[in-house]
């Protein structure tokens, strides 16, 4: 384990357990609509990964990058929108997928410039729900841009792995954990 890493929080096995049953869950929802899934880079690549494998049913597949963090601070979202992705949602229903929901950001830019595009509807996925200290998972409100599904809740601490990163590192480790305190 690398040294700056601290409490593992969910390990692999937990992980693919949830996320396969999270991808059942949504080809279950969508059936036969193909949804056009909006993946978030590059924190979502793992969690996509896994996700899409265990997803039985149609559906296609688009990146749109989205950056914000400086270290382990949250900055302005800066949107990266590939060419002719517009084309490619417009009338379509999309599940955005994302790594961590965090102040709700990065999912709020993302969801109106498809919603400009002319998706058709714009639900999201994340793997982790980011939730402060006072306000516990069961009671925290959902606010306008609420993911519509998340793989697990976390304390608000920054986490890595599992496509999560520190200034580009950790993203390849297969759990997701915390980092060293100090
Ligand atoms: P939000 O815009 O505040 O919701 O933050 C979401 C984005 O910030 C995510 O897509 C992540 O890329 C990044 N982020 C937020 N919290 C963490 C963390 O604990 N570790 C790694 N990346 C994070
Ligand atoms: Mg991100």
């Amino acid at each position: 384990m690398p040294p700056a890493i601290g409490q593992v929080l969910f390990d692999a096995e937990t992980i693919a357990r949830r996320v396969r049953d999270l991808g059942r869950e949504l080809a279950e929802t969508y059936r036969d609509r193909e949804p056009v899934l909006v993946a978030v880079m590059k924190g979502c690549v793992l969690f996509l990964a896994d996700l899409v494998r265990a997803w039985e049913g149609p559906m296609d597949l688009e990146f749109i990058t989205a950056e914000s963090y400086e270290g382990t601070e949250p900055g302005a979202v800066h949107l990266a929108v590939p060419e002719g992705l517009a084309d490619r949602v417009a009338g379509r229903p999309v599940l955005v997928v994302d790594d961590i929901f965090d102040t709700g950001a990065t999912l709020a830019t993302v969801r109106e410039a498809l919603l400009a595009m002319g998706a058709e509807e714009v639900r999201s996925v994340v793997l982790l729900h980011k939730h402060t200290d006072a306000a516990p998972p069961s009671s925290a409100p959902a606010g306008p841009a609420a993911p519509d599904w998340v793989g697990f809740d976390v304390a608000d601490r920054f986490v890595v792995g599992y496509g999560l990163d520190l200034d580009g590192r950790y993203r390849n480790l297969s759990y997701v954990a915390a980092l060293r305190k100090g």
